[in-house]
């Protein structure tokens, strides 16, 4: 499946008419960097209302009694479809080990290797989200934590679902996909260039040029 990285609810209600996109992730950096001074209930409000499936919302506070409340409250803007975004700790396990309790869905964010992948998913996270551009930047691999990780969450019955986000280009979501993440999270500017292929465009001018010239000898 493909979610959208994105915050802005034109865009989000744009793509979305594509038929191909199943939820969305938001972060404080694209909010902030996509609609500067915003009202975030407000904005993901918005989102809802342009997308469908379930919307991630990252927690903001740093303490775990704040991180709850803040939770709940994201929670109640639409309990079937918020997903609490919840920074990879040791205190952020303890936060997904009680939303878990209480049946609300979660996103482990930030994670960067297999055995934080494992420790969220064994806390019971919804999603784990694994950073493909930031693992790379740091010189590794991403393809064999993906598969590798898909592949004990599958040996142990363990239900998270994997994420890849932090995507730079389209080969990082074919990687992604190829590897086995259940989910790759795509900036709208990177799924535009998934529409491309200059032997498609050729082709289609061919078949019209064609039809347009239909009855004319040369
Ligand atoms: C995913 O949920 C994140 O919001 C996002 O993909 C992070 O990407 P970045 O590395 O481009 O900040």
């Amino acid at each position: 499946m493909l979610f959208l990285d994105s915050s802005i609810p034109a865009e989000v209600e744009e793509i979305f008419s594509w038929g191909v996109v199943s939820g969305v992730t938001t972060n404080p950096l694209i909010l902030s960097r996509e609609l500067g001074d915003v009202d975030l209930r407000t904005c993901i409000l918005e989102v809802l209302a342009a997308s469908r499936g379930p919307v991630s919302v990252e927690l903001l506070s740093e303490t775990q009694e704040e991180m709850i409340d803040e939770a709940f409250e994201y929670h109640e803007w639409n309990p079937k479809r918020i997903c609490i975004k919840i920074p990879f700790s040791e205190q952020g396990l303890r936060v997904l080990h009680q939303l878990h309790e209480h049946g609300v869905p979660t996103n482990v964010t930030a994670t960067m290797s297999f055995n934080q992948m494992y420790l969220a998913a064994l806390a019971g996270a919804t999603y784990v989200s694994l950073f493909s551009g930031r693992v790379r930047d740091m010189g590794y691999d991403v393809g064999p934590i993906i598969a590798e990780t898909r592949a004990l969450l599958d040996r142990e019955g363990l239900e998270s679902q994997i994420i890849v986000g932090s995507i730079r280009q389209v080969m990082d979501v074919n990687e992604a996909l190829q590897h086995g993440a259940h989910v790759v999270t795509v900036p709208p500017p990177i799924l535009r260039k998934m529409l491309f292929n200059p032997r498609t465009d050729a082709t289609i001018r061919e078949f019209n040029d064609a039809w347009a010239n239909r009855g004319k000898k040369d």
